[in-house]
């Protein structure tokens, strides 16, 4: 009883780690058994969204007829197709690897969507060795995004390439 009122009073603030590991755990079961491609995007996005602090846009570009194409997210509406190669988006896409830009505005090309956005990272999706998507996280805070981020996301990405059906998300 004690324990419980002291801790009542001072809530446990999760740790980076511990919100990427409650994460992963929460999209395992929101997929689970469901093959609806665009369902479990729409749900990985509203997760991630709800799951990290300090976001102000989270979700995907697809891969669809050789351009980057917005998918489901939560935040503004954003730009709706990005040539790969083209912001940062197309630049993960292009290098294939995770980008993480401390400062947008110091990122040449980078694609303005919301007037808000300080700092950005950008996961690429790769299966069977090709990019089908990216997964975009923007933050209105300066260089919020760091290497737990990273391999956070980076494991999440890892998890969806098997347990989403990319053949049908990429048809256009
Ligand atoms: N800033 C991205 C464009 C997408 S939005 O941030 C949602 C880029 O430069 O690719």
């Amino acid at each position: 009883m004690r324990e419980a009122a002291v801790h009542a009073d001072h809530p446990h603030t999760p740790s980076k780690s511990e919100r990427y590991a409650r994460l992963r755990a929460d999209v395992e079961a929101l997929v689970a058994g469901e093959d609806d491609w665009l369902a479990n995007l729409a749900n990985v996005a509203a997760a991630v969204y709800a799951a990290l602090p300090g976001l102000n846009w989270a979700g995907f570009y697809l891969m669809r007829g050789g351009a980057l194409v917005v998918g489901p997210f939560q935040g503004l509406p954003a730009c709706v197709r990005i040539e790969v190669g083209r912001g940062v988006c197309g630049a993960a896409a292009q290098e294939r690897a995770t980008h993480i830009v401390r400062d947008v505005h110091a990122f040449p090309g980078h694609i303005a969507c919301d007037p808000r956005s300080r700092s950005e990272i950008v996961v690429p999706v790769i299966v069977d060795g090709v990019v089908v998507a990216v997964l975009d996280l923007d933050s209105d805070r300066l260089a919020h995004f760091d290497e737990e981020d990273r391999s956070g996301l980076e494991a999440l990405v890892l998890d969806l390439t098997t347990a989403v059906d990319w053949d049908r998300a990429r048809r256009v």
